[in-house]
């Protein structure tokens, strides 16, 4: 069975980057030509998928002028789009960076109000698409204007359709969405102590913390992301610590995008559970060895996939 890889977007984002010499108020500060990067939760999957050999649709919602460029730009990319029509105009965030002291600026905008008709049209075009085993990631924040309860709907959606719908997001649409059949989610440390209604998360908790979550709820894997100290696998049955190696670090951003888009990759080559976390923390770490938004690269990723599966087998707990 040909299984298709889909990944959905809300509220895509046109990454703008620029340089200066020194930030001070009240003058006018002098910046480099802007560049201008594709992003987002699922576009940042597709991009990544792309890198790393394997297509995908990629579906979002986008308006005005700025969306048109987020196509132009995906375009150039290669990427697949369907993109579902707003009237409110897709954001655009800056970062800055002070070439003065390397520090860097990141200002994020909350993205264009959604009508309830172009959040159902996108939940329409899914209901059109979906086939039984595809993968659907949903990544990313909801726009305003969008019901907390929207990945809730588009879970209800993969689940009659038999596909397996892969989450990545948090606040409040994960609390709810948490609550529906989920092939994997991947949360980090600070989204699941969302989700666990706790403020913070030690080391020694973490494991009878991804148990009781796993014992509560209709997940099938939790993958739960730790930064420079790679991921824990939780399923119904097993327990895995996956360690990241470590590489010298330039940018963090894309990191939980290009692990995702791993785990998907290897997913696709029917590798197991503990295989697939293994491929994403290598993504995951290969997303931070290059400047700004760049996601992981390919070489990179399966060095470092080989780096892990040499180490140790970490104690796989019965649970
Ligand atoms: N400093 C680092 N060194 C090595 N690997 C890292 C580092 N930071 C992240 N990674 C890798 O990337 C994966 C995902 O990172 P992280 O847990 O920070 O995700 P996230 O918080 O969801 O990130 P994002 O900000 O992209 O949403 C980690 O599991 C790890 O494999
Ligand atoms: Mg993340």
């Amino acid at each position: 069975m040909h299984m298709r890889v889909i990944t959905l977007t809300v509220n895509p984002v046109i990454d703008k980057s620029v340089s200066v010499a020194g930030i001070s108020p009240n003058t006018k500060l002098r910046c480099s030509a802007p560049t201008y990067n594709p992003g987002g939760g699922g576009i940042n999957v597709s991009r990544a998928l792309k890198k790393l050999g394997s297509d995908s649709l990629c579906m979002y919602l986008a308006g005005g002028p700025t969306g048109h460029h987020l196509k132009q730009l995906l375009d150039h990319e290669g990427v697949e789009q369907l993109v579902v029509p707003i009237k409110g105009w897709t954001r655009d965030n800056l970062a800055v960076t002070d070439t003065s002291n390397n520090q860097q600026y990141r200002f994020g905008m909350p993205g264009p109000h959604v009508e309830k008709e172009e959040w159902e049209a996108i939940l329409k075009q899914l209901e059109q698409y979906l086939k039984e085993s595809d993968y659907l990631v949903a990544s990313g924040k909801l726009s305003p204007g969008m019901p907390n309860d929207f990945y809730t709907q588009v879970a209800a959606i993969a689940q009659t359709k038999k596909a397996r719908f892969v989450l990545d997001t948090s606040g409040e649409a994960l609390i709810q969405a948490s609550k529906s059949n989920i092939y994997i989610m991947k949360p980090n440390l600070g989204e699941l102590s969302t989700l666990s209604g706790i403020d913070s998360i030690s080391a020694l908790e973490l494991e009878s913390i991804a148990k009781k979550f796993m014992d509560g709820h209709d997940c099938e894997t939790l993958v739960v992301s730790l930064g420079a100290k790679g991921a824990l696998l939780a399923t119904k049955y097993e327990m895995e610590h996956v360690p990241t190696p470590t590489v010298l670090q330039k940018s963090t951003i894309g990191a939980g995008d290009s692990m995702v888009a791993g785990m998907i990759v290897s997913l696709l080559q029917g590798k197991t559970f503990s295989d697939m976390v293994k491929y994403g923390v290598a993504c995951g770490a290969a997303a931070t060895m290059h400047e700004g938004t760049q996601l992981c690269n390919k070489d990179d990723a399966d060095k470092l996939y080989e780096w892990i599966k040499r180490q140790k087998n970490i104690p796989v707990k019965s649970i």
